[in-house]
């Protein structure tokens, strides 16, 4: 059996997600010639996880996220590979692990016919949640509202739901699927509070998120994925030891506006001698692109005239 977040002296336990080559394969079948197609949307996944960490989990559209979060919650088997759940393989202990994630997935998954108010009654008794609704709707700034059917509100409004009924459940782990992309300062900022305090009660939260602050912020590790690969699995720390910070540096030549990808020690140098316009922080999938594109021509990042872009 799968133990509880506190054990009986009120201590945390520490507890550990295992990924061991954790592949997907998905088969499609032409409708028009009948050829069939194979996608390997994530490809031999291994690391260690623990409780009370945030990971972030980041790369470009189609680079896999959903699908691995589609594995960790058990919505979806891997084609390989397996995922432990201190120690046990989650597959094997369907039940048991599933009590314990609590999946906020990209299409949401509200009963379309019930208000708010009622969708959270009604996964408070599926999820034998002992969870004040009340004080939930407060939080995620929803009371207002309840008598609401999702598809009356806008999609901040259903992210923040979402959220709510995340909270209901006393999972362990919390996998959350771009819950913040879009939305407007007060949403993002609900996210981040919630996240905190899920790290605060000890859960594993592993969450689609690009906002370099919030990471800064709130996140010990990160996932990186390219084309269904891994191409980082560590630390904030380590991740900045491995990318460097790049920059967006538009400025003036002859009154015509010019565009160079500069990294820090760059920008600190040439700054003083350019008529810059505006800087701006590359982004970090900009920032894994740049450097995966480096590996194809090492000179690539090194050398920022070779980027130069006209605006
Ligand atoms: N059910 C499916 N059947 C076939 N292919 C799929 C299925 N789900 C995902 N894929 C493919 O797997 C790859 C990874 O998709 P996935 O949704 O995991 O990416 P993502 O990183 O979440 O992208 P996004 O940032 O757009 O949400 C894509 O090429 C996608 O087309
Ligand atoms: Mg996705």
């Amino acid at each position: 059996m799968m133990e509880n977040i506190v054990n009986k002296s009120g201590t945390a336990v520490h507890s550990t997600l295992e990924l061991k080559g954790v592949s997907k394969i998905f088969k499609s079948t032409s409708p028009l010639n009948g050829n069939t197609d194979e996608r390997c949307a994530v490809e031999d996944i291994s690391g260690i996880l623990n409780s009370g960490e945030v990971v972030a989990l980041i790369g470009e559209n189609g680079s896999g996220k959903s699908t691995l979060l589609n594995i960790l919650s058990t919505f979806l088997k891997p084609s390989s590979g397996s995922v432990f759940f201190d120690g046990k393989d989650v597959f094997k202990e369907l039940r048991t692990y599933r009590s314990i994630v609590s999946y906020v997935s990209e299409s949401g998954s509200c009963v379309p016919e019930l208000s708010v108010a009622s969708n959270l009654e009604y996964f408070s008794k599926i999820f034998n949640s002992n969870e004040n609704i009340r004080e939930i709707c407060e939080k995620v700034g929803i009371a207002e509202f309840k008598d609401k059917r999702p598809n009356e509100l806008s999609k901040g409004q259903r992210q923040r739901l979402a959220l709510a009924v995340s909270m209901l459940k006393q999972s362990r782990i919390v996998l959350l699927d771009e819950p913040a992309e879009g939305l407007d300062i007060e949403t993002k900022a609900i996210v981040k509070n919630t996240v905190r305090n899920y790290k605060r009660l000890g859960k594993l939260v592993i969450y689609v998120t690009h906002d370099e602050d919030e990471i800064e912020d709130v996140c010990d590790k990160i996932i990186a994925l390219r084309r269904g690969k891994t191409v980082f699995f560590g630390t904030v720390d380590e991740f900045w030891n491995k990318y460097e910070k790049y920059y967006a540096v538009t400025y003036l030549v002859d009154d015509e506006k010019r565009t160079e990808i500069m990294s820090l020690d760059q920008l600190k140098t040439r700054k003083f001698v350019l008529n810059v316009v505006h800087i701006r922080n590359l982004g970090l999938r900009e920032i894994l692109n740049l450097a995966d594109n480096s590996v194809e021509s090492p000179d690539y990042v090194q050398s920022s005239s070779r980027l130069n872009l006209k605006e």
